[in-house]
């Protein structure tokens, strides 16, 4: 059954891709965007203005789309500055009340919101379930501000009285616009050796490529019936001692320098080190037999440097 479709977030890397493929398969879509001039090239059936931030210019927006479903991919990553992170945790927060209440007031049915697969406490695995804890009590703040805001986010989406409500964890994204496209911080930086390799590199990632995100919105949009947290990541949970390598070596770059892991936070950020020291992978399970999702990509290796 086609729905009308409201996409907030959809000038980013995931909307980017989801816009389209809601509009292939029939919905009608809606775009929500903070600055119009962002949304060149973007072809949805409409468009509405508002800051995420301005509950009012929220509910103006949303009210005049009359959404039945609404689609929540806000954030504000790009530069992964301490700003853009207090702004993410904003969105996820503030921006997630706002879009509920509206979504609600506007008489939508379900709500679908992108939360992150990698902010599991770094406890078990190296591939953990859903129903593993967050990791509130990170020592790092910018880290503890980000799972406690992805962990009220979920509550929000699940909490809706009038919603249903989907939770999707994304795994650590590659694709056009990422920070692991060729040009992005991480491909510039891996291209030019300039990201080492902590020994012992025991940190689990489990990728996920952009057309995959999108494709895991399209079936939870589509699943009505379906509500829940769902992780969406590839097949190929990897250690950072095997995919910084390769993705090296796919790049054609020189193999990363080895660091002890001592010296990892220090020169790699907090953030980074626990990527390759600590994390622990996501397993998609759950995704697969309640949404009926698979990865078009299982592995990270056919694509991770490739485009
Ligand atoms: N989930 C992950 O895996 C993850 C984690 C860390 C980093 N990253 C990296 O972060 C980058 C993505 O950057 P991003 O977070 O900026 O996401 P993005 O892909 O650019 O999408 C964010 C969306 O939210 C919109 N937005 C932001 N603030 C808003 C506001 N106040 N009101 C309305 N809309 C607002 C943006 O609009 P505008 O177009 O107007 O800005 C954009 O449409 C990628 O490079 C990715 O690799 C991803």
């Amino acid at each position: 059954m086609t729905a009308r479709v409201l996409v907030a977030g959809a000038t980013g890397v995931i909307g980017r891709a989801l816009v389209p493929l809601l509009r292939a398969h029939g919905h009608h879509v809606t775009a929500l965007v903070r600055e119009p001039s962002r949304a060149a090239g973007l072809d949805p059936d409409d468009l509405v203005v508002a800051d995420a931030l301005d509950a009012p210019a929220v509910r103006a927006a949303v009210a005049s789309a009359r959404p039945e479903v609404v689609v929540h991919q806000l954030s504000a990553l790009r530069g992964s500055t301490a700003q853009g992170l207090e702004h993410t945790a904003r969105l996820r927060t503030e921006g997630t009340a706002h879009l509920i209440a509206a979504a609600e007031a506007a008489g939508a049915r379900r709500i679908v919101a992108q939360s992150i697969a990698f902010a599991t406490a770094p406890h078990g695995g190296p591939v953990l379930t859903e129903d593993a804890p967050l990791h509130l009590d990170a020592p790092d703040p910018g880290w503890a501000l980000t799972t406690r805001a992805i962990a009220e986010l979920e509550r929000r989406v699940l909490g809706a009285a009038a919603l249903s409500g989907v939770v999707l964890r994304y795994g650590t994204l590659y694709g056009p616009g990422t920070l692991y496209h060729r040009g992005g911080a991480i491909g510039a930086a891996v291209a030019r050796g300039r990201l080492p390799l902590p020994e012992p590199a025991a940190g689990v990632t489990s990728f996920l490529h952009v057309e995959d995100a999108a494709r895991a919105a399209l079936h939870a949009v589509e699943a009505d019936e379906v509500r829940g947290v769902f992780n969406v990541a590839d097949d190929d949970p990897a250690e950072a001692a095997v995919w910084l390598p390769e993705y090296a070596r796919l790049l054609g770059a020189p193999p990363p320098r080895v660091v002890p892991a001592q010296l990892a936070e220090r020169m790699l950020g907090w953030l980074t080190s626990h990527q390759l020291t600590a994390m622990r992978g996501a397993a998609n399970d759950r995704i697969r037999r309640e949404l009926d999702w698979k990865p078009a990509t299982p592995s990270w290796r056919t694509r991770l440097a490739a485009d």
